[in-house]
């Protein structure tokens, strides 16, 4: 209803050079012991007794609280429940035709009009979603598709098999899950995002209410960018993890002909695998058809991890659709300190977006399937 639905607006975590202080040591005799007054020497012993005590009980505590344990990813046995594929790709979404709640400079168009100007493109192998590149002067902000899953899930394995993703100066492209008119009551699970040129990997991401933090152990390949996934942090900014090179997005993923992106959220937790195109685990069925479900407790560490150590899952995450849009400058891709500073993108956002029709012939998803294996 009157819900917002927001995906991670983190740009505060894309800093520009500006915003690393110089620490030129100026103010380095501060730190010299012997300079110190007796009554700085007291009050720093009285701090170092108070730190070692909080570091006794917090660890008393820490070890009696039953979540605080790494959680038991043992084997859950699947079955297929959804295939998102072939023509009817569409269908089975509805396309989000309101103001965007992350304020790009785009208008996300009705199905009739994703049609009319061939945004949306279903055949039997791939399901294509793209900008408009017919209009010369979008003075008012390009034509572009969101599209949220009429189905909703509470948990599940996805399978998300990607050839191509959305990438260039202004674009903000993402594929994620979320609940969008109970947000972030319900929570958020970014699996593919990246904004501009997207040279420097995709970003997973989850956005909740309070009381979900990712600063406890965790296995993972990707690097974490913040820990804690309340919305109400870090300028909104979620729990982030970076994957691990260039090719997870952008050219050089489409490059090498996309991968898939694995999603498994169950109560212990949320975890992403990314697998090169041809590097998927052999349990992974090739054909759509093939109603085999795969299990990931065989499978390499992942690219992100949160588990449910200091974040209950269940109450965190319900009603989930799939999600994708390309979203154009909005808070992150088209802040000044992203969109001029690190990606060197010319002009201003919302002029590139106006007058370069042709930069977005590139700005396309292309998705060969979705799947989603529920736990029985
Ligand atoms: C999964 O299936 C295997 C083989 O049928 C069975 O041994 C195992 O107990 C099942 N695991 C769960 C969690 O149901
Ligand atoms: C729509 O886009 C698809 C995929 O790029 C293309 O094959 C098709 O010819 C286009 N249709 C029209 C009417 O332009
Ligand atoms: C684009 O449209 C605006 C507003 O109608 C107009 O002022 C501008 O001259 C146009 N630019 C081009 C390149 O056509
Ligand atoms: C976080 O979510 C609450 C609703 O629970 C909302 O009122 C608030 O504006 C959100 N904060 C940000 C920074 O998005
Ligand atoms: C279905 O996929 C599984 C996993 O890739 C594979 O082991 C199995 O041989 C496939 N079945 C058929 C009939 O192709
Ligand atoms: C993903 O889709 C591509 C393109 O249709 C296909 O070649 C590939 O075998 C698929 N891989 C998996 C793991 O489904
Ligand atoms: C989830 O969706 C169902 C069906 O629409 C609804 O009845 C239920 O209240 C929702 N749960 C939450 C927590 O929003």
């Amino acid at each position: 209803m009157h819900g917002r639905s927001e995906r991670t607006r983190a740009a505060k975590h894309y800093l520009g050079p500006e915003d690393y202080n110089d620490y030129s040591g100026e103010n380095v005799s501060k730190w010299n012991p012997k300079r110190w007054s007796r009554g700085v020497i007291i009050g720093a012993i009285i701090a170092a007794i108070v730190i070692i005590v909080a570091i006794i009980v917090g660890a008393v505590v820490g070890s009696r609280n039953s979540n605080s344990a790494y959680p038991d990813y043992t084997q859950l046995n699947y079955t297929l429940q959804d295939t998102y594929h072939g023509t009817t790709f569409f269908d089975n979404f509805d396309y989000f035709n309101t103001y965007d709640p992350s304020q790009g400079f785009v208008h996300y168009v009705p199905e009739e009009t994703a049609q009319q100007y061939n945004l949306t493109y279903a055949t039997d192998s791939a399901a294509i979603m793209r900008v408009d590149t017919s209009t010369a002067n979008a003075t008012t902000g390009r034509f572009s598709v969101r599209i949220t899953s009429k189905k909703q899930y509470n948990n599940g394995l996805f399978i998300f098999n990607v050839t191509n993703s959305p990438y260039g100066c202004s674009t903000w492209p993402a594929l994620w899950l979320s609940d969008p008119s109970n947000w972030p009551t319900n929570g958020e699970i970014d699996v593919m995002e990246g904004v501009n040129q997207a040279t420097n990997g995709n970003q997973m991401t989850l956005h909740t209410t309070d009381d979900c933090k990712m600063n406890v152990k965790r296995k993972e390949t990707g690097k974490v960018l913040t820990t804690n996934c309340f919305n109400g942090t870090d300028d909104n900014a979620g729990c982030g993890v970076k994957g691990t090179n260039a090719a997870t997005f952008g050219e050089a993923f489409n490059e090498q002909g996309g991968g898939t992106y694995a999603v498994e959220w169950r109560n212990a937790g949320i975890r992403i695998w990314f697998f090169q195109r041809g590097s998927e685990p052999s349990d992974i069925p090739t054909d759509v058809s093939n109603t085999t479900a795969p299990d990931p407790s065989t499978w390499s560490t992942p690219m992100a991890d949160f588990p449910g150590t200091d974040c209950d899952i269940s109450s965190h995450f319900k009603n989930q659709s799939i999600i994708a849009d390309i979203d154009l400058c909005g808070s992150w891709a088209g802040a000044t300190g992203v969109y001029s500073t690190q990606d060197q993108c010319p002009g201003t956002c919302s002029d590139f977006v106006a007058q370069n029709q042709e930069a977005y012939a590139k700005a396309f998803w292309e998705f060969a399937s979705f799947r989603v294996y529920s736990a029985s």
